[in-house]
């Protein structure tokens, strides 16, 4: 667990104290109104709309277990991006975690060391999930949209993001996850399938692929917008109910 002393040093320690979430129960936040509960398209379509996507199909790898799976994504060139990296980031944490974290693609670092988020970003994300009382690598799982690293952290494209798909998407087959957290643009299009921006995506509830979805900023943006942390910490609470709801409720909302 993270002391004050750690949860002062990411700036988290003043909004876990306001919230009271040591101490009490988390701060009412608003409930999401009903025209903002979005299901998501069923499980066949594509999430994102890519025209000149050579799209990997979700059936390449629709019957690999992890192990393979983490040797086709070693080896993978299905897009640029594999000729620049140094290595294929694939993710970590349990494969049986119930909270995913998807991030947009790995950075320098990771690229060296083959792990997600160990950056400063990384440092921020372990900062939120401990504040939320997760760990990486225990409850969370942590992956990202591309697997390689963009040459010079550019965003990656949407070819890109296509070929890379059906990767991600076997992983959420696989862990079965009870919740989905997209952290940022790139993942959040990803996933919502929607163009608009975070602002208008944060506190709703999605599904992807049936699995409920919430949306939040990315870590590396936080770095640069200390004030938008404070909403970051109510998408938290936010994800935190919903991944506490019934499942019947989830179920319900499908049918
Ligand atoms: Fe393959 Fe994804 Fe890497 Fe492209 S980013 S080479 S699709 S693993
Ligand atoms: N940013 C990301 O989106 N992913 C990482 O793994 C690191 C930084």
């Amino acid at each position: 667990m993270w002391t004050d002393r750690e949860l002062h040093e990411l700036e988290l320690l003043t909004v876990t104290r306001l919230v009271g979430l040591k101490h009490t129960a988390p701060a009412p936040i608003a409930t999401p109104a009903a025209e903002n509960v979005v299901v998501a398209p069923p499980p066949a379509a594509p999430a994102v709309p890519v025209p000149s996507a050579p799209a990997m199909p979700s059936a390449d790898c629709a019957s690999l277990g992890w192990q393979a799976l983490r040797e086709v994504v070693r080896d993978c060139r299905r897009c640029r991006l594999g000729e620049s990296r140094k290595q294929a980031v694939f993710g970590v944490g349990a494969e049986s975690a119930p909270w995913l974290f998807v991030g947009e693609g790995p950075g320098a670092e990771e690229d060296a060391q083959g792990e997600p988020f160990v950056g400063p970003a990384g440092k921020l994300l372990d900062g939120m999930l401990a504040a939320i009382k997760l760990a990486r690598g225990k409850d969370a799982y942590i992956t990202n949209v591309v697997k390689c690293r963009p040459p010079g952290n550019r965003v990656p494209q949407a070819d890109e993001a296509a070929a890379c798909a059906g990767y991600l998407d076997r992983q959420i087959e696989l862990l079965k996850p009870r919740l989905i957290v997209a952290l940022g643009k790139t993942a959040a299009l990803r996933l919502t399938g929607e163009e608009g921006s975070l602002a208008s995506q944060r506190g709703r509830r999605f599904t992807y692929r049936g699995v409920p979805l919430v949306v939040t900023y990315h870590p590396a943006y936080l770095l640069r917008n200390l004030p938008d942390k404070a909403k970051a910490w109510e998408d938290l609470l936010f994800a935190r109910r919903v991944f506490s709801e019934p499942v019947a409720v989830v179920q319900a909302q499908l049918s």
